[in-house]
């Protein structure tokens, strides 16, 4: 059984990952609008990722017994200067849904939730993943200024995502 506090702090991760989701989704838009097909691609599945994140949390608050209480996405920033900016807010908010998987983990330390503990194990794996991941893409896009020839080039590199 989940205590009331993990439960809550769950629930809240539900809603960051659905915000995640939005978040991508709204810059895949509006690379689709620029004709960067390859990161409108990129990003799509992205924001299904992030979908599937947080169904995870869903499924585990299901199974503990916990109760699952949907709030408000906040809506995201729509448009976007260039593809360094959207890398670059791309890298912070995962940074800062690390830090919000720490926290999580912390708690179920503090409350000796064990069960809770092993399955956060995954999400701090897969953040170690997704800013290694979009780390790498903003630096690309610095080095090379993701212009004419090379901006196709990353364009068409990013469409290959497959998950
Ligand atoms: Fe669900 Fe990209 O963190």
């Amino acid at each position: 059984m989940l205590s009331k506090t993990m439960e809550k702090a769950l629930n809240e991760q539900i809603n960051k990952e659905m915000y995640s989701s939005y978040l991508y989704l709204a810059m895949a838009a509006h690379l689709s609008e620029q004709h960067l097909d390859g990161f409108a691609k990129f990003f799509e599945i992205q924001s299904q990722e992030e979908w599937g994140h947080a169904m995870r949390i869903y499924k585990h608050l299901n199974e503990r017994g916990g109760r699952v209480v949907l709030d408000k996405i906040d809506k995201p920033q729509t448009t976007f200067k260039d593809l360094e900016e959207i890398f670059t807010l791309t890298l912070e908010h995962e940074q800062f849904i690390t830090k919000s998987i720490h926290t999580l983990v912390d708690l179920a330390v503090k409350e000796k939730d064990h069960a809770s503990q092993i399955f956060l194990d995954w999400f701090v794996n897969e953040q170690v993943e997704e800013e290694a991941n979009m780390e790498n893409w903003l630096a690309k896009i610095k080095m090379s200024g993701a212009k004419g020839h090379v901006l196709f080039m990353l364009d068409g590199h990013a469409g290959e995502r497959k998950k």
